[in-house]
């Protein structure tokens, strides 16, 4: 299979034209990113990464979408929305050694976000790190006025520093995601390519709609992704096959395998991008950086 080669690995790359891609559709010829204009006032688009299940693959793929739009001169910022902290160990920080992090800047106006936000490994990437104290914040915010607001309004405070924020969602529906999906201008949602991995759309989408009709009229659906692909079963290739069908061109070109590269990634406390820097897991995420920031002109 040709779709496996990365860049400088002598192979066709990923979208070659007239290549067929495993959703079944033509691969489009996506060009390189630029860099932004740095003349150019910033204002990030802001995207979350939602969907109720667990282990999906969405922290894997705000951590390596993120890596790999920060990779193309983009500033970037990763918020851990799940008071798991995954994204935050996954980018090599203890969660339970934070002084402050994201609970602080929803729950407390004196907070400032420069005082949460910290460096990762890879250059213009940056992480609002959260731990198990967010979901104190989840039952706090209850009794909040405009509630749902509450990290539309922290964000306002940070947006003008980048050019893309991704919100990495914990796996449930709750006041914290609907607080996600009221502050970004777009959904992404990553699905597992296993049987049962429609199932939770309706539910989800459901949500999406009652945010756009009661509290963001601007959100929008910036795509599926397949995860966990894995091209040597049937299963997979099908289950891929009738998301495509059901969803049409909302489905990315790129598929996310399944390999090992990823959880070993975690324990690295890095993302694929620097961690197996030529790796096909690293080459699928940097075509999924190229086709966000084609459907995203202004980004
Ligand atoms: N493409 C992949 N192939 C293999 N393992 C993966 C892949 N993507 C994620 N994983 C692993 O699966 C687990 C769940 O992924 P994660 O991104 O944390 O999902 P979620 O955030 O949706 O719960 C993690 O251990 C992660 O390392
Ligand atoms: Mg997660």
């Amino acid at each position: 299979m040709t779709n496996t080669a990365g860049p400088g690995t002598g192979e066709p790359e990923l979208f070659d034209t007239g290549e067929w891609g495993p959703t079944g559709r033509p691969l489009p010829d996506l060009p390189e990113p630029t860099p932004p204009d740095p003349t150019r006032p910033k204002r990030a688009l802001i995207i979350a990464m939602c969907n109720q299940k667990g282990g999906v693959g969405k922290t894997t793929t705000t951590i390596n979408l993120g890596a790999a739009l920060a990779e193309t001169g983009r500033k970037v910022l990763l918020v851990d929305f799940d008071p798991q902290g995954s994204l935050s160990v996954g980018l090599g920080v203890n969660p339970h050694t934070l002084e402050t992090s994201i609970y602080d800047l929803l729950l407390d106006r004196h907070t400032t976000p420069a005082e949460v936000i910290v460096p990762t490994v890879v250059d213009g990437l940056e992480l609002l790190p959260s731990n198990i104290d967010l979901s104190a914040a989840e039952v706090q915010l209850v009794s909040e006025v405009a509630r749902e607001q509450t990290l539309r309004r922290v964000l306002a405070k940070v947006r003008h520093d980048y050019d893309i924020i991704l919100i990495d969602c914990a796996p449930s529906l709750g006041l914290l995601t609907v607080n996600a999906l009221t502050a970004a201008d777009k959904v992404m949602m990553p699905l597992e390519c296993e049987f049962f991995a429609l199932r939770g759309i309706a539910l989800l989408t459901d949500t999406i709609n009652k945010v756009q009709d009661r509290l963001n009229p601007e959100l929008e659906v910036l795509g599926i992704l397949g995860t966990m692909y894995d091209a040597r079963t049937l299963h997979s290739r099908e289950v891929l096959e009738r998301v495509v069908q059901a969803f049409g061109d909302q489905v990315f070109h790129t598929v996310i395998r399944r390999t090992i590269k990823f959880p070993e990634t975690t324990v690295a406390g890095e993302p694929i991008t620097t961690y197996a820097t030529n790796s096909p897991g690293a080459a699928a995420y940097r075509m999924l950086a190229r086709e966000v920031l084609a459907k995203c002109p202004g980004a």
